[in-house]
């Protein structure tokens, strides 16, 4: 071990030391900072050779004027394949992209003890909530109890009595114990009423001129889930709150030379719970594309805003679980339960029956239950509330069709001038609504995508992906609303060549071409009775994900969408829209939302 010449030099002056072993350092930590691709699989070049890999890909696309989130759906674009990898930054494993139908439902439904939520996804979620399941892996030992707190509330006694709609539409029997339909009213359509309250006023006001409905819509998405969630009514209620706002103050009268212009409405300003999801869903739809995605969360968390939403949010929820329980203490547990928080209540009893401990209604994992069902059905459903409405103007025909088909099959409501009830919204199948809603949720889906991480070696597309792996999955793009990209049938998984004649992997071969709005391409004739039915596996769209981990609320979400759907377009007229105002942007926030919606109302006479 002799030093010899320049070495020994260098040793013997110790800033010349310091700073070499510094260099070799630094040159070391770059190295080992450089994205390792996995062998075979495409990915950017240019990526692969700097710390930050992808990274700067975000904020091209950002400058380019187009969605950050569209980076993975192009990515596999780019490469002309359904399977790709990228860089996510410095301390993670290359990502691998999934942009392809088939595969993803493979991997979902038949693969998916192979997957699980994930590091990236325990991050995500974990900042909203870690003790609710949606931030778990199955295999987390609090999995369990926290699917076993919620587990009635999408469940068939709850929906039953509640939410008979839903069943119906999952072609479960409607069962009415006591005959009438009006007492088990799904608590969405006494929201809807409110709001359409709101819009004859703001009609009225606006005389012909169109005005802003993006937070309105939110008002409602989150009067329906809070209420079914705890129960808030009266001044709680978010609708009732702006309308009286609205009323109180002074609205300018003077109309304008053209009809063209947007009315000047105060838009709502939330606060309370919904003021907390908002305020915490923006930090979240910021964590998919952040540049140092393990900072994220602390650093969000540390900011005054976020500080206080999270206090707020501990404080109105332990409010209403205290109400709740107060209710218990006074009148007993409710023998139909109408919200979920009782529902919650009761599960925790029997937890703590079985383990042998006192009830615990403060701990997290009771509070991440309820905030967990406010936060997941509040920012998705309002997105594609706020998707539909504005489709209902943007394309005229469709929209007269859709009111025909309602009108046809409830042709008691038309004769009695009223709208449908609950009841019959709930038992009527409707194969124009159903298409109609299932393409907006096609064309405008809400939630970029999914991610999972795999939980043993495995392999996509035949190619190696090693446990632990990160696996991203594009909820738009190639296969659902462009042509699928090209793949070796014998490089699908086993299972997956066996389904492959389950349905079309993408809408190639429709008669609509995939990128167009075309509720019919969800329609077929039943080749036994002849007639137009509703055909759900008529080609592509993964709006909700698939498999056990597919979205949870999907049933309240459907009938929230098909109850505001027949309602709205039942009484009022959405007219077409001057030039200009119907921009096809979109902000991402949480879920995607439309940039612009506007609408130019008029109420209908019945
Ligand atoms: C149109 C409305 C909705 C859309 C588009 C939607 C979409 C999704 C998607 C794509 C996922 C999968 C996320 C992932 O795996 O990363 C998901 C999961 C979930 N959704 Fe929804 N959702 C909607 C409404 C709702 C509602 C109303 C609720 C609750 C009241 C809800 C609660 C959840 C929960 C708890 C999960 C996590 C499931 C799990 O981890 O196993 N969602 N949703
Ligand atoms: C929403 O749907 C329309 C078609 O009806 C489509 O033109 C538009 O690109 C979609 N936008 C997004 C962001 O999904």
């Amino acid at each position: 071990m002799a030093g010899q010449g320049p070495l020994l030099g260098v040793a013997q002056h110790p800033i010349l030391m310091c700073s070499a072993v510094f260099a070799v350092l630094l040159t070391l930590l770059y190295y080992y900072l450089l994205p390792k691709p996995l062998p075979g699989i495409p990915y950017n070049e240019e990526s692969a050779r700097r710390v930050m890999g992808d990274v700067p890909e975000f904020v091209a696309l950002v400058e380019a004027g187009r969605r950050p989130r569209d980076f993975w759906a192009d990515l596999c674009a780019k490469k002309n394949s359904p399977i790709a990898q990228y860089f996510p930054g410095p301390f993670l494993n290359p990502v691998i992209v999934v942009s392809d139908f088939r595969e993803a439902q493979d991997l979902f439904i038949r693969r998916s003890k192979q997957l699980d939520r994930g590091a990236i996804g325990r991050m995500m979620w974990g900042g909203v909530g870690d003790h609710h399941f949606v931030a778990m892996d199955a295999s987390d030992h609090k999995f369990a109890a926290s699917r076993f707190l919620a587990k009635d509330l999408m469940g068939p006694n709850y929906l039953q009595t509640v939410q008979p709609p839903i069943l119906h539409f999952y072609s479960v029997p409607c069962i009415h114990e006591d005959g009438g339909a009006d007492v088990s009213a799904p608590i969405g359509y006494g929201n809807v009423e409110s709001l359409m309250e709101l819009w004859r006023f703001k009609a009225a006001v606006a005389d012909g001129r169109p005005f802003a409905v993006i937070n309105d819509l939110m008002a409602l998405t989150a009067d329906t889930i809070f209420e079914t969630a705890m129960g808030i009514e009266g001044s709680d209620k978010n609708i009732h709150r702006y309308h009286e706002h609205l009323r109180s103050i002074d609205l300018p009268r003077i109309k304008p030379e053209s009809d063209d212009t947007l009315f000047p409405f105060p838009e709502y300003e939330c606060d309370g719970l919904l003021k907390t999801i908002d305020v915490i869903a923006h930090v979240a739809g910021k964590f998919p594309t952040a540049p140092i995605l393990q900072l994220h969360w602390p650093i969000h968390n540390l900011r005054k805003e976020v500080r206080k939403a999270r206090r707020d949010r501990h404080s109105i929820i332990q409010t209403y679980i205290d109400r709740a329980l107060e209710r218990w203490e006074t009148v007993g547990p409710p023998k139909k339960p109408r919200w979920a928080i009782d529902l919650i209540i009761g599960r925790e009893q029997m937890a703590a029956k079985k383990e042998g401990r006192k009830p615990d209604y403060r701990s997290k994992l009771f509070h991440d239950a309820l905030y967990g069902y406010c936060f997941g059905g509040q920012d998705t459903t309002h997105s594609a509330l706020s998707f539909l409405v504005k489709h209902f103007g943007m394309y005229q025909e469709p929209q007269r069709k859709l009111r025909a088909a309602l009108r046809e099959a409830h042709a008691a409501a038309v004769a009695e001038h009223r709208s449908p009830t609950s009841d019959e919204i709930c038992k009527t199948q409707i194969p124009y609504l159903d298409a109609y809603i299932e393409e907006v949720l096609r064309l405008n889906t809400t939630a970029s995508g999914v991610v999972k991480e795999a939980v043993e070696d495995m392999e996509i597309f035949g190619y190696h992906v090693p446990k632990g792996t990160q696996v991203i999955v594009p909820l738009w793009g190639a296969s659902i609303d462009s042509p699928a990209l090209p793949i070796d049938e014998s490089k699908r998984s086993q299972t997956s060549q066996e389904h492959a004649n389950d349905m079309p992997g993408d809408w190639t071969n429709s008669r609509y071409p995939p990128e167009t709005f075309h509720p019919e391409r969800w329609m077929r004739e039943d080749s036994e009775t002849g007639r137009v039915v509703f055909a759900p596996r008529a080609g592509p769209h993964m709006t909700f994900s698939a498999g056990p981990r597919e979205c949870w609320g999907k049933r309240l979400a459907m009938i929230t969408l098909r109850l505001v759907t027949t309602l709205l377009v039942w009484n009022f007229d959405f007219l077409p829209l001057p030039e200009g105002m119907d921009s096809l942007e979109v902000s991402d926030i949480l879920n995607a939302k439309p940039k612009v919606c506007v609408l130019r109302l008029k109420p209908l006479e019945l």
